[in-house]
């Protein structure tokens, strides 16, 4: 019934919807329910060591039989950066003597980019997709993971970005447009103000290269389903409408901050990481960014400012706290990731009937 097949020939699927690996907010339950329910749910290892990594692994593998994607980061791992570490922490000065926070150490406790530790683990446990955000891993990791069976992804935010992954062995190309919750995927430019909106970039990118492209930002609904199969995509990636399921593990202050967020405006900032990402104008993002002048450098932004988070959120406020989402966030409801799954795609194919997209 769908017009397009290729995403979901491409991973053995049965609905073209790929639940967005959020990392530290999606679950293994999520992923495994909107496996269960026809489309492809992902595991967010980016924040994963290789202890955690190959537990989720072992969990996921005994949930169930079905394709998962297991989703990392693979950004340049960071050389020693005093000068700029130094910049960032006395920028955040005020806000640790306030929450009485001692400044941490930005050279330790990083998130680590996509290795060859790592791709052993996968090795091991075979999963059918692995996708990236920042660009690709080294060739050799990127042949390993297809010898071991995995179809390869990642995120292109341009045009030249989806040739670049088209060239480099990716199975599909995700499309985030500007409207998408998170960080953005950008790995060919540093420039935020040039990100181009989801409607604009799926239709480029469908005409520019020959893979099937997998539509991600500001979709959560039917509506922006049947759209994005308009413009050419064979698949969507949903991550906002995700975080309003019972499986996702936002938190009590993250989950009324998004309930909350009606008619709040969400913010492009580095303020949190040290690379662009989508969220909730909150306190530090008003008062340092939303882009702040020099930011930290990715990921030591991250480090930068979790105890300041903590503390905040002890005190049962989200001053500090990333509460990542998408421009579409006021469309989503709170339900379950098999419900959600179901009924996207159920209203989807209504809406594509309507426009005389399939057959009924
Ligand atoms: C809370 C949150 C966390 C995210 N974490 C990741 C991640 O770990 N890896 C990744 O590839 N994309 C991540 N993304 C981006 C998504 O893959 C996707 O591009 C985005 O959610 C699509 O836009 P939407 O939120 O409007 O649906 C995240 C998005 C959100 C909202």
């Amino acid at each position: 019934m769908w017009p397009d097949r290729r995403v979901m020939d491409l991973f053995g699927i049965a609905l073209p919807i790929v639940q967005a690996p959020m990392a530290g907010f999606s679950s293994t339950e999520m992923a495994v329910a909107v496996s269960t329910a026809g489309g492809l749910g992902s595991l967010g290892c980016a924040a994963m060591d290789t202890v955690a990594l190959r537990d989720t692994l072992s969990a996921a593998s005994q949930a169930t039989a079905l394709p998962l994607n297991v989703n990392f980061f693979c950004h340049d791992a960071p050389p020693p950066q005093r000068e700029n570490d130094a910049r960032w922490l006395e920028a955040l000065s005020p806000y640790y003597q306030e929450m009485h926070v001692p400044p941490p150490d930005l050279s330790t406790g990083l998130i680590e980019p996509f290795d060859g530790e790592r791709c052993e683990i996968l090795e091991e446990f075979g999963p059918a997709v692995v996708s990236f955000h920042f660009g690709l891993p080294a060739a050799d990791l990127r042949r390993r993971l297809k010898t071991a069976g995995a179809k390869i992804l990642s995120t292109a935010t341009t045009v030249d970005e989806a040739v670049w992954l088209e060239d480099n062995g990716c199975d599909a190309v995700i499309a985030q447009g500007f409207e998408a919750g998170g960080h953005r995927g950008m790995f060919l430019t540093e420039d935020p103000h040039t990100q181009i909106g989801t409607m604009a970039l799926v239709p480029q990118v469908a005409d520019a290269i020959g893979l099937p492209v997998i539509a991600a930002g500001g979709i959560a609904d039917g509506r922006g389903i049947a759209a994005a199969f308009a413009l050419g995509a064979s698949g969507v990636q949903i991550g906002t409408a995700y975080l309003f399921t019972q499986e996702a593990t936002v938190g009590n202050i993250y989950a009324n901050a998004l309930r909350a967020a009606k008619n709040q405006p969400s913010a492009l900032t580095h303020v949190f990481s040290g690379r662009p990402a989508r969220c909730l104008a909150n306190r530090v993002c008003r008062e340092l960014g939303p882009m702040a002048a020099k930011p930290a450098i990715f990921p030591r932004g991250i480090k930068a400012i979790a105890g300041l988070k903590a503390a905040s959120e002890v005190a049962g406020d989200g001053d500090f706290s990333a509460h990542y989402c998408g421009q579409s966030v006021a469309l989503a409801r709170a339900t379950t990731a098999a419900k959600l799954t179901s009924d996207l795609s159920r209203d989807a194919l209504g809406h594509l009937q309507r426009l005389g997209r399939v057959g009924a």
